[in-house]
Parts: structure tokens; C-alpha cells; sequence
């Protein structure tokens, strides 16, 4: 018996006008894997997590949640996941209590328990200190929180998330990427939308690169940022004369060939081990540096590899 699938997306298209905004993509989520959509804007991860969540209908093409269609067993699909929204679906002008409360209740939950729940989501998620103001008063990051808060009300094995940490500043960021991880060790599945290659690094077992509709690659970030050339390491020779020995020097030390731009010198590493041998060749031969830096590929190298002449 093969295990059940916590998603199976097949052959989703959809069309608005003349523009096909999301074309033929499929791909699968494992029960317990953080999956990221990962895409620039415009690329179509919230069409897709929409069709996907049944908010919107697709042209053609399947969703499948734990197994059940999201067409033929829609309320089944449905009681199965939670999602947040790129844009907050909370009510500003009264308080995260009341928010929760309103969302508890309309999720079937009976006065008592959705006051339960409501007490537990705010410890959960650090808002018990201003459960009670109007949310106009709340951070960013609080706002993000108790979006993500009124989506777990019903405890749901899948969660969706489109863009959680978009606008917020790094030091809330890293406290939703831990909020995010805590909900896949406590057992939840999370797909979650984004536009920035880190976070899906930070976070992702597994990405679907997402591009102009299309899908261009699914693969763990080590094996996308592989492709790319994974990290480099550059750096300038202070003295022009130099450059020549430099690069006889680190031949044995390199699994490619060095690159030279003037007297900038770039290396591909495998692994970040091979930096003190490097630097000790360096040293050892007596060649003067500056501008040392250790460079991750971006996004944008991601997609200028992964979409040269896709589209
Ligand atoms: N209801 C709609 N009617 C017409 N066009 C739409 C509609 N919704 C989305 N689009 C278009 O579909 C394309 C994909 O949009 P979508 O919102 O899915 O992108 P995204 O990847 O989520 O981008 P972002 O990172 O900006 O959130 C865009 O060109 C957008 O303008
Ligand atoms: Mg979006």
C-alpha cells in the first residue's frame, strides 16, 4: 500500500481572461514536509493555494487533500487544513480575543469551547499581554500571528500559508519561521507560499519554483541552490601580480576551475570545509587579500538558471 499523500495536485490550470495565470502544474506534499511555493510576484502561488484551498475554481486539473478531491469531497477536503491568507482576514476594529472567539464559533465550536481554545491560542502565540485591545493597536508580526492562530481553531493536520512573513522586519520574521517550525514538530504539514530563496531555505524539506505560471523545478533547497552553483567565495588579490600565483595556489584546493574577473577571484565550494584550507594556501603563499566574502546564490540566480529559455 503506498502511504497517502497529504497533497496531490494534478494538471491545476487556470485562465483569467486571454493570461494563463497558472499552467498545468502538479506536484505532491508528504505528510509531516514543509513545502514551499516558491516564486516573484506575479508568478501565481496565491491563485494556485487558492484553487488548491477551494476558494477559487480551476480550469481544469485535480486536488487531492489526504486523499479526498476537493471538488467531490469538499467538505471532507476542507475540515482537513487551515489557511492564512496573504492579506489578513481579521476584523481590525476589535480585539484578538473577539477575533478568535467569532472564528471558534463559526468553526462549530460550542461558547465554552471556542473560549478554551481562544485561551490556549493566545498563550500559544504570545498575545495574551494584548489580547484585549483592538488589533489597529497590534504589530505586523502580532497581526501575522493571530492570523495563523485563527487558522489552527480546528486543530487541522495541513496548514497553508501565503507569504507569512512578507513586511514583517527580520527579528519578527525569525520568530514566525520558529512559530512555523514548531507547528511541524507538534506534527502539522505546512505548504506555504514565498518570494524569498532564505526563507524557503530556512524552512522547506522541499520547493516547487514557480515562474510566469509555470513550474520550473521541484527539489530540496540544497539540490535547487546546487544547480546554481551553490555558495561561492570571493574575493580580490590586493597586488596584480599576484593574481597569476593565487590561482596556481588554490588549483588543488577546488573541485572547478577558479574564476577571474580582473583581479576578483571567484570559487565554488561544495562544502563550507574547504574555506580554512583555502585560506591557509592563501596565506601560506603570501598573497595579500581584501573584500573576503561568502556569497549564497540569490533568487534571481535561482531563476536566472532554473527559467533561461522556458518561457
Ligand atoms: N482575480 C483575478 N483576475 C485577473 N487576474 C488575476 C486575478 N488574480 C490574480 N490575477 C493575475 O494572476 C497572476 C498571478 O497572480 P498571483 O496573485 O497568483 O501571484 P503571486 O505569485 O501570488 O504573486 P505575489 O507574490 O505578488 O503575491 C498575476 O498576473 C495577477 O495579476
Ligand atoms: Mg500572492
Amino acid at each position: 500500500m503506498t502511504a497517502i499523500k497529504a497533497v496531490e495536485v494534478s494538471h491545476l490550470t487556470k485562465k483569467f481572461g486571454h493570461q494563463t495565470v497558472v499552467n498545468d502544474i502538479s506536484f505532491d506534499v508528504q505528510p509531516g514536509e514543509v513545502f514551499g511555493l516558491l516564486g516573484p510576484n506575479g508568478a501565481g502561488k496565491t491563485t494556485t493555494l487558492r484553487m488548491m484551498t477551494t476558494l477559487l475554481k480551476a480550469d481544469t486539473g485535480q486536488v487531492k487533500i489526504f486523499g479526498h478531491d476537493t471538488i467531490k469531497e469538499g467538505r471532507l477536503a476542507r475540515s482537513m487544513f487551515g489557511l492564512t491568507g496573504q492579506y489578513a482576514s481579521v476584523d481590525a476594529d476589535i480585539s484578538a480575543r473577539e477575533n478568535l472567539m467569532i472564528f471558534s464559533r463559526l468553526n462549530g465550536l460550542s461558547r465554552q469551547a471556542a473560549k478554551q481554545r481562544t485561551a490556549e491560542l493566545l498563550a500559544e502565540f504570545s498575545l495574551e499581554h494584548a489580547a484585549d485591545d483592538p488589533l489597529k493597536n497590534f504589530s505586523g508580526g502580532m497581526r501575522r500571528r493571530l492570523d495563523l492562530a485563527v487558522s489552527l481553531i480546528t486543530r487541522p493536520a495541513l496548514i497553508f500559508l501565503d507569504e507569512p512573513t512578507t513586511g514583517l522586519d527580520p527579528r519578527t520574521r525569525t520568530q514566525m519561521w520558529e512559530t512555523i517550525r514548531q507547528l511541524v514538530r507538534q506534527g502539522s504539514t505546512v505548504l506555504l507560499t514565498t518570494q524569498y530563496l532564505d526563507e524557503a531555505d530556512a524552512l522547506a524539506d522541499r520547493l516547487a519554483v514557480i515562474d510566469h505560471g509555470k513550474l520550473v523545478k521541484v527539489g530540496t533547497p540544497a539540490e535547487l541552490k546546487q544547480q546554481v552553483g551553490g555558495t561561492k567565495l570571493v574575493f580580490t588579490v590586493s597586488e596584480r601580480a599576484q593574481v597569476a600565483t593565487a590561482v596556481r595556489v588554490l588549483a588543488p584546493q577546488v573541485t572547478t576551475a577558479v574564476q577571474q574577473i580582473g583581479q576578483q577571484l571567484q570559487i565554488s565550494l561544495n562544502q563550507l570545509s574547504q574555506l580554512a584550507p583555502i585560506l591557509a594556501a592563501i596565506n601560506q603563499a603570501k598573497i595579500e587579500i581584501s573584500q573576503l566574502s561568502v556569497q549564497e546564490p540569490s533568487l534571481d540566480d535561482v531563476f536566472m538558471t532554473l527559467t533561461v529559455g522556458k518561457n
